[in-house]
């Protein structure tokens, strides 16, 4: 199951794990119309997929949505934690409203998901989507920053917990697609420099997903896919 798996990076990575033979659930909140066709493609390259609708702000709709993933497919064997929202907000910006609206999908979701299918799997796989920002202080934006380095070190947590039934990783991307609604000048302006000087595409993190997945003793492992800005 891959969380906001509808459009951009989520979808690549649903294309992804369909290209390797996995059955796929996409979860969506709005993007119900990419959902539909994704799933229609997925299928016709020969795998089941699902579309599952979820507003992940509460701890019923988490719980929800693994209750209907596992009743649609089966069994949940791999998770992937991608649905997430950016907004770009400085600390004295930030209000206690937007502070919960930005830890909601990209903290509290992933722990209630992970936590619901640790009750009900006997074991599996799980990749949090994380952030290149994990590894500095972009003061741009705040609670972004502070809910994906919560989601860092939950992912480690996590590894300890769960093992030595799931292995629990991370993908840190840089910058691949602006937010939604900005153009590409957007990520020309905002990226900063990259060691590699070569742009991160949504297929280069569905590749280093992928790769965490096909590896099982690996776990609680951070992989930065941004062309070595993490190191700057
Ligand atoms: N884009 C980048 O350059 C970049 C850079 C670094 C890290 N990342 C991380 O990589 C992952 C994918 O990035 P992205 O840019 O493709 O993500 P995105 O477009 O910002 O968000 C992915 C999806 O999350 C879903 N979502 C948002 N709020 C939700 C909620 N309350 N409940 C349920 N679903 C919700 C939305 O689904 P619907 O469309 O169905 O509403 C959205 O399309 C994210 O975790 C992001 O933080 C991205």
């Amino acid at each position: 199951m891959v969380t906001g798996g509808a459009v951009r990076i989520g979808r690549a990575i649903c294309e992804a794990l369909a290209g390797a033979g996995l059955n796929v659930i996409v979860h969506y909140r709005t993007s119900a119309a990419e959902a539909e066709t994704l799933v229609a493609d997925l299928e016709r390259r020969g795998v089941q997929a699902w579309a599952l609708a979820a507003d992940l702000t509460s701890e019923a709709a988490c719980n929800d949505l693994v209750r209907r993933a596992v009743a649609v497919a089966g069994r949940i064997d791999i998770l992937i934690n991608n649905a997430a929202v950016f907004h770009k907000d400085s600390l004295c910006a930030t209000t206690g409203a937007g502070l919960l609206a930005e830890f909601w999908p990209n903290l509290f979701a992933p722990l209630l998901l992970m936590r619901a299918l640790a009750q009900q799997s006997a074991g599996g796989k799980i990749v949090n989507l994380l952030d290149r920002r994990i590894a500095g202080h972009d003061a741009s934006c705040v609670p972004y920053v502070l809910a994906k380095k919560a989601l860092a070190d939950l992912t480690q947590l996590a590894a300890l917990e769960l093992a030595p039934r799931f292995t629990v990783n991370g993908v840190a991307p840089g910058a691949v697609l602006p937010p939604p609604g900005r153009g590409a000048d957007y990520l020309l302006d905002h990226a900063g420099p990259v060691p590699l000087q070569k742009q991160v595409s949504p297929a280069d993190v569905a590749a280093a997903v992928l790769a965490l997945l096909q590896n099982d003793v690996v776990t609680g492992q951070i992989l930065f896919v941004d062309g070595g800005q993490h190191l700057l």
